[in-house]
């Protein structure tokens, strides 16, 4: 019979608060029941670092001089593209800033070609764009939507976001349930301003909001963005804010993200599987563009040979499906 998991607000609240590493063991066997043992490889293609936007805590912010913009050709994207999938990845996530420099066209053109002929699941990541795009990305055969909220607080959200909106971004995200896309939202963790109320409501709304990924993982300082001199996100912190979330939504896919791998090289991402991650998504952009993507600081590179590494050393196997979404049967079709 299946565990009861149910956990008050309450509960949430006091367990973010207190150090009992009871919470881990509970994640992991939430994840273990859920989850199984397969651990999902995403392949990353961070194609442009272009953005439109100001988000206070992001190097790619548009204000921010200090970086060197690059796009990728639409032929160099799909080859890295066909790269991932002769690796065997059966997820290729497309990232990029909010850059309007891509038409609708260049897009659906580069998934109608890597979808070709390929079970591949592709994961789009490239902000917010008008309804017309999701719904002409989505015909063209994109999958998966990752739209991180960023924090579930409305306040904190507009103050982090110049001349963006929460509500704005969750109607997008609505629309792409809408859809038919698998939707991924995610917060930040220990953002300037952020309280642990913040967090909690954040974890509820993951579980309310009903969405089949969570991309989670600390705020790190870029030291060129107005917050470059905030102290990190605890990563103990991040932790439990993870084993809480699978705790919570149970089948959430949950990856063990790069950020956390970049508070504590050594571990960061091992200790991410032992608390409920089943995820993990390495990068595939090329050495070049790459190091451009500076999003933050000391950013880790995550190779597929490192997160293979990384899933053996927590005893667990790598995934050979495509990793669809755990909670509506009718994505089993596609897989
Ligand atoms: N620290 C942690 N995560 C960040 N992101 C952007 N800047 C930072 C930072 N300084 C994350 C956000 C965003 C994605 C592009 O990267 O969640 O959605």
């Amino acid at each position: 019979m299946e565990k009861e998991t149910f956990i008050s607000k309450e509960e949430i609240l006091q367990a973010l608060k207190e150090n009992n590493e009871k919470i881990f063991e509970r994640a992991d066997e939430t994840r273990k029941v859920f989850c199984k043992d397969e651990v999902h490889i995403r392949g990353i293609i961070a194609f442009s670092n272009y953005c439109c936007r100001s988000c206070l805590y992001c190097g790619l912010r548009k204000e921010n001089k200090q970086i060197f913009r690059y796009r990728m050709k639409p032929e160099e994207i799909v080859k890295v593209a066909c790269e991932i999938i002769q690796n065997g990845v059966k997820t290729v996530v497309l990232q990029s800033g909010d850059d309007f420099g891509f038409s609708r066209k260049t897009l659906v053109e580069i998934i109608n070609k890597i979808k070709k002929g390929n079970n591949v699941a592709i994961t789009l990541s490239v902000g917010e764009k008008p309804f017309d795009d999701y719904k002409a990305f989505r015909e063209a055969g994109a999958d998966r939507f990752l739209l991180k909220h960023e924090t579930s607080n409305q306040s904190l959200y507009g103050k982090l976001h110049p001349g963006q909106s929460l509500k704005e971004r969750l109607k997008s995200l609505e629309y792409m349930k809408k859809l038919g896309y698998q939707i991924g939202a995610g917060n930040i963790i220990g953002l300037p301003g952020q309280s642990i109320d913040d967090l909690v409501n954040d974890i509820l709304f993951l579980k309310e909001f009903d969405v089949d990924m969570a991309g989670i993982g600390p705020f790190i300082p870029q030291k060129d963005t107005p917050l470059g001199n905030y102290p990190a996100g605890d990563l103990n912190l991040t932790l439990k804010f993870l084993a809480l979330g699978r705790i919570v939504t149970k089948n959430i896919h949950l990856p063990a993200t790069t950020a956390l791998g970049t508070l504590n090289p050594r571990e960061g991402q091992l200790l991410g599987f032992k608390a409920g991650c089943n995820v993990i998504m390495p990068d595939f952009t090329p050495e070049d563009y790459r190091r451009k993507y500076v999003i933050y600081d000391n950013k880790v590179p995550v190779t597929l040979k490192k997160a293979k590494k990384i899933i053996i050393e927590a005893g667990r196997k790598v995934a050979r499906d495509r990793g669809d979404s755990l909670k509506r049967s009718d994505y089993a079709k596609n897989t």
